[in-house]
């Protein structure tokens, strides 16, 4: 069945910018792509590190239980996994964290997530344990917050914007029910030029991505960890080099889909862009938090020891659950693969700096 844009509170016929659109087309609470469908795995439109391997989710618990120790061992400590999607993560989060009964007493786990339907899923998922939903960043007052997300800066919608000649223009879609979607540039907000002109990294481009609602979410983030010290780590799929185009992508059932059909398949496919890992950088610098060199899911993975740990498992395993790990290791670590196009970056606040991972 096709949805008419008029169940998102589109309206045909007249311009919208980008961000607004994607926003509604996968939040709609309603009828969104997030509201409606699980996602992941292979049966759905995509598959995240989290839901290809549980190996994923123990590095990433064995990351925050070394961050804690650097960090001093406080008694009081806040983790918040942000987009959690359908929990998998946390799951083994928890399950891998109650064998280290120290850091276990000490951490309260916070899950920021947006969607009505995957909040479900998680609540299901995570029945008995010690999660809390939060909505906002409010509660979190005493000790050191690590934010972990992964593939959450890349679901939020961007803007995007043009130069012609020496004026910045934004990108709109003009919706209308026969032509499809039809790309419209229009003079751009005097605000949002003058937040896009403060990054060097933005200068000299022809054609620039600009998250303002991610930054929205990164501003309330950044703010805690000033306050309370500690950091956030995203792992994404991203760029570090200049690209200089769009990198919005529609995704359904596993193939990228050309935007101009998307109108047909509405709130039916996954809309995403690539992270401008430098951009981010800047972000975090320009706000006073230090950051670690960016590196790739691979180097992180495997500085964290994936590999020792995939072996040591492997001993007790039968052939065809050997041959199913490495498969999993082989998707997550191969090049061409996410080994390399998912970037990770930690940005903090703490007068230490040796935090594993990234040298
Ligand atoms: C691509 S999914 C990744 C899910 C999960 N982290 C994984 O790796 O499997 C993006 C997640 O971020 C959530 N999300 C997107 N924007 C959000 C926002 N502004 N606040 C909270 N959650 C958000 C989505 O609902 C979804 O759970």
């Amino acid at each position: 069945m096709i949805l008419d844009p008029k169940y998102f509170d589109l309206k045909t016929n007249k311009l919208i910018p980008v961000d607004e659109f994607v926003e509604k087309v996968l939040y709609h609470p309603n009828v969104g792509y997030y509201s409606k469908k699980i996602p992941f795995g292979n049966k759905g439109d995509f598959i995240t590190a989290p839901t290809i391997s549980n190996l994923f989710s123990e590095i990433i618990t064995v990351w925050v239980i070394t961050t804690w120790e650097k960090l001093g061992k406080p008694k009081n400590f806040n983790f918040v996994e942000l987009g959690p999607g359908d929990g998998s993560l946390t799951k083994v989060f928890i399950n891998t964290i109650k064998k280290f009964p120290d850091i276990n007493k000490s951490i309260n786990i916070y899950m920021y997530e947006k969607s009505n339907l995957l909040k479900n899923v998680q609540r299901k998922k995570l029945k008995g344990s010690k999660v809390k939903w939060i909505k906002d960043f409010d509660r979190i007052n005493k000790g050191p917050v690590v934010f972990f997300g992964n593939e959450f800066f890349d679901a939020i919608p961007i803007k995007q914007f043009s130069y012609d000649k020496n004026l910045l223009k934004e990108k709109h879609y003009f919706i209308n029910s026969l032509k499809g979607l039809t790309e419209v540039y229009k003079d751009a907000k005097k605000e949002d030029i003058k937040k896009i002109k403060k990054f060097k990294v933005l200068k000299n481009l022809r054609f620039i991505e600009f998250p303002k609602l991610g930054f929205d979410e990164l501003d309330k983030i950044t703010s805690k960890v000033k306050k309370l010290s500690g950091g956030i780590l995203l792992i994404d799929y991203g760029y570090l080099n200049i690209l200089n185009k769009s990198t919005l992508q529609a995704v359904m059932e596993n193939k990228k889909m050309d935007m101009s059909h998307l109108l047909k398949n509405l709130g039916r496919a996954d809309i995403t862009s690539l992270v401008n890992f430098k951009l981010l950088k800047e972000y975090f610098t320009k706000n006073r938090l230090k950051v670690k060199k960016i590196v790739s899911q691979k180097f992180f993975l495997e500085k964290m020891g994936i590999i020792e740990r995939a072996q040591n498992l492997q001993i007790n395993m039968t052939f065809e659950q050997k041959n199913y790990m490495s498969f999993t290791l082989r998707r997550l670590l191969h090049k061409n693969l996410m080994g390399e196009l998912f970037k990770v970056i930690f940005a903090f606040k703490s007068k230490k700096n040796n935090f594993l991972g990234f040298n």
